[in-house]
């Protein structure tokens, strides 16, 4: 026995029942119980795919804010992924942050999934091999990892009630392989249970695949904690192999576990093994008895360096989808317009728990206008949300200070202020148990940031009771938010007004204390101006260049948790803008700012496509290091791009009497495609050309490996990604392989494709078995652009 199981196990022994369960259940939002009498410290949590948020949902401490999953995915390279988890690490540190909650390891089942931004593909291998390099990298460093969501939670509506109807052929096959590979090769400090039901079994109650699979078969040894707020039972999920409750301190164990112990429905010894769990992950992350002194000496999310990596990671992620007559990279010369409400107010990042507050985020106009000078123009676009956010930061200013900013007064039930304080941002988060907390009401008053008198749209954001005060405007209303775990923060509704209003306007919105977990903000933004009048200035000046690039994309009104979407069309008018731009510039290029697949009706009529995801706080200078080839945009995408609404092997989300059957099976995404879609699955164009010449299969009862000859026939070095995929008899096509390759131009190289063996088994009858050699083996740059064909023969060795 090992030194750090010994220690748990005296640990163990020193505590009594209620001291155990009370470890069970979070202490707070993000923080667990210490337990000074066996020297457990205070385990802190944060939640982590795009960056390392820290313990507040808003206006916490600012830090890096990554490119999204998918752009990082892009990259094919588990190398990067692996740089990713130490650079996590390394700013978990800083904050002291013991357990990241990430990576998000659920596939893209169908494009309308909310929540695809944060997870990297439709394939199962792709996913399982990045998040292997991602978890080795954050747990390398001591920061424990947290693969989610276990398991089927592939789309967010009624995520908490929803039941993923899936055979086990396809679990095994598909879902499951991600986190097995994981627990096989990396094994995850931690892993969370999703909201939703699998097989009419809710995730946190799901005894054969947590107590049976994942610590059963697996001999996963690691915690299991729940989605938040997502345990509903006592027993029922203890027995199950939860092992913690996530939030606290109120849940449905303590007390009742206690009892639930004591009448005999829980074992004394279930309840040990779960503490067990837990210690293991304290004497890992270095929690148990080490002092709680940790490194916090880590480059800062402004620094040079960091933001030359987060550039680096965003730029070389995104994909060339076209390039007619070679208009990427930009020519040296010539006048640029730069059109569109994602070029000025850039998406840098998708919405929900994974949002993070970054120092900057790069517009895509400066990003372009700092690469290229004078010779670059700047036009707003037509609008792209529904409803406002918070205000920009600039927009307002603390009356009493002048700082950017609000000021934020709480006062008791008589209207006695207790505190009152600046805050850099224009919303805050209540319910966290804070200073905010404590009052009957929290007020927020700023000064309009305005330069000349102007039409703005202004008002208040997020639920509850509000009495709103404007020069000329006063009113109190009611705002709800939609129901599901933090609906108050995820999905906060807002009321505004469009008001005419001097420099220095003063707003002030004040809301009644109430136990919610919710946003409130102050919004103002520039009245909404027509499409028509936005799209004649943008041609206007689109005629007057020698490119137009057309920034057009998402926002996280699409792109979030909590919500799915219901089409891929571009929102609001901005394929009649990208339309009427393409028809009056000599050349067109779109750039698109987001991470999962949109429509692209105009596709014909433009030059080129750059899909640039949400590309973090480095944004635009990453997309204009793409443009100007200074990297090569060098991205393959992780998932197929339907041509049409409804296309592809799985499409709705909305479950049917609480149940979403998976019919599609094993066939998901690329595998399942019987048309031809806009862009396959593993497509990316990069900036140059490629030969592929002679081709191997290695063979040994299994396809071991494919060695191919791939020539850079163009003029620029580049990258290539050698796929290989497998089409065995009676079965989909699988990717079994890949390999990156960089190339000076000119250049051959002998590439070797391990190829795995987990992606050529089938689950038959409670057993894997081996898929029978045949078929034929596929080298590919995507499933549009076959390469080399190589028969398999059955008796091959
Ligand atoms: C999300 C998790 C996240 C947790 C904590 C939940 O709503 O589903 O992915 O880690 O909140 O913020």
């Amino acid at each position: 026995m090992t030194d750090l199981e010994s220690r748990i196990d005296k640990a163990i022994g020193a505590l009594d029942l209620e001291g155990k369960v009370r470890l069970l259940t979070g202490a707070a939002l993000f923080t667990l119980h210490p337990e000074p009498g066996v020297e457990l410290d205070e385990m802190v949590f944060s939640d982590g795919p795009t960056g390392v948020r820290g313990t507040q949902f808003a206006g916490g401490r600012i830090t890096c804010l990554l490119p999204n999953a998918t752009l990082l995915a892009q990259h094919w390279d588990t190398a990067t992924a692996a740089e990713v988890g130490a650079l996590l690490a390394d700013e978990a540190a800083a904050q002291g942050v013991h357990v990241v909650l990430g990576p998000t390891i659920n596939l893209h089942r169908t494009p309308l999934g909310g929540r695809l931004f944060e997870a990297f593909s439709e394939d199962p291998l792709l996913t399982g091999a990045l998040a292997v390099a991602y978890v080795k990298g954050l747990q390398d460093k001591g920061v424990a990892a947290t693969p989610k969501h276990y398991l089927a939670n592939e789309s967010e509506v009624d995520r908490t009630t929803m039941s993923s109807e899936v055979d086990e052929r396809t679990l095994r096959e598909v879902y499951l392989l991600p986190f097995e590979m994981a627990v096989a090769e990396a094994n995850p400090w931690a892993i969370m249970a999703s909201y939703n039901r699998i097989n009419g079994i809710t995730a946190t109650e799901h005894a054969p695949l947590v107590e049976g699979v994942l610590k059963g078969e697996w001999g996963y040894d690691g915690l299991v904690m729940s989605d938040w707020f997502a345990t509903t039972s006592t027993a029922a999920s203890a027995n199950a192999g939860l092992d913690l409750v996530m939030p606290g301190p109120v849940g449905p164990w303590g007390d009742q576990l206690v009892a639930a112990v004591r009448a005999g429905e829980v074992a004394e010894s279930t309840v040990d093994e779960h503490v067990r769990r837990l210690l293991r992950l304290a004497g890992r992350v270095g929690a148990l008895g080490a002092g709680g002194e940790r490194s916090s000496d880590v480059l800062p999310p402004d620094s040079p360096q960091r933001r030359e990596q987060l550039r680096l990671l965003a730029a070389r992620g995104m994909t060339v989808l076209v390039n007619r007559g070679s208009v990427l990279p930009l020519a040296a010369e010539g006048k640029v317009v730069v059109i569109g409400r994602h070029a000025t107010e850039t998406i840098a990042q998708g919405g929900g728990s994974a949002q993070v507050r970054p120092p900057h985020v790069i517009s895509v106009a400066d990003g372009i206008t700092s690469a290229l000078g004078d010779r670059v123009s700047v036009v707003d676009g037509v609008e792209i949300r529904r409803e406002p956010l918070s205000a920009a930061p600039g927009a307002l200013r603390d009356p009493e200070t002048g700082e950017l900013g609000m000021r934020v007064t709480t006062r008791d039930a008589a209207g006695a202020v207790l505190e009152s304080r600046h805050v850099e941002s224009s919303e805050v988060v209540l319910g966290e148990g804070g200073w905010l907390d404590v009052a009957a009401t929290v007020e927020l008053s700023a000064e309009v940031a305005l330069t000349e008198p102007g039409r703005l749209q202004i008002g208040v954001r997020g639920p509850g009771e509000w009495e709103f005060t404007a020069p000329g405007h006063h009113e109190k209303v009611r705002l709800h938010a939609p129901g599901g775990p933090g609906g108050g923060v995820l999905h906060p509704p807002t009321r505004t007004v469009d008001v005419h209003l001097e420099p220095g306007a003063r707003l002030t919105a004040v809301t009644t204390a109430e136990e919610s977990f919710r946003v409130v903000g102050l919004v103002t933004r520039k009245a909404t101006k027509p499409a028509a009048a936005a799209i004649s200035a943008a041609v206007h000046a689109a005629r007057e260049a020698d490119v137009a690039v057309v920034v057009v994309g998402l926002t996280q009104e699409q792109e979030t948790e909590g919500e799915d979407k219901i089409s891929l069309a571009l929102p609001g008018d901005q394929d009649a803008l990208v339309a009427a731009v393409a028809a009056a510039a000599p050349r067109t290029v779109v750039v698109v700012n987001a991470a999962t697949p949109v429509l692209m009706p105009w596709l014909d009529q433009v030059d080129a496509v750059l899909w640039a995801g949400l590309p973090g706080q480095e944004a635009g200078a990453a997309v204009a290091a793409a443009l100007t080839g200074e990297v090569e945009p060098a991205g393959r995408l992780v998932t197929t791009f339907p041509a049409r609404d409804g296309d592809g092997p799985a499409w709705s989300t909305v479950p049917v009497h609480g149940e979403l059957a998976y019919a599609e099976g094993t066939a998901v995404g690329y595998r399942g495609w019987r048309t031809e879609p806009l862009f396959w699955f593993g497509h990316g164009l990069g900036y140059t050309e490629w030969g592929y010449g002679d081709a191997a299969l290695t063979t040994d009862g299994h396809i071991r490996s494919v060695r191919v000859e791939v020539t850079n026939t163009g003029d620029r070095a580049g990258r290539e990604v050698v796929q290989v995929y497998w089409r065995p008899e009676g079965e989909p096509v699988r990717l079994i392989g890949w390999a990156g390759v960089d190339l000076e131009p000119g250049r051959t190289a002998r590439v070797d494709v391990p190829c795995d063996g987990r992606v050529q088994r089938r689950w038959v009858d409670g057993a894997w078995q081996s898929l029978p050699l045949g078929g034929e083996v596929l080298v590919a740059r995507g499933l549009g652009d076959i390469r080399v064909t190589l028969p398999v023969r059955a008796d091959q060795s």
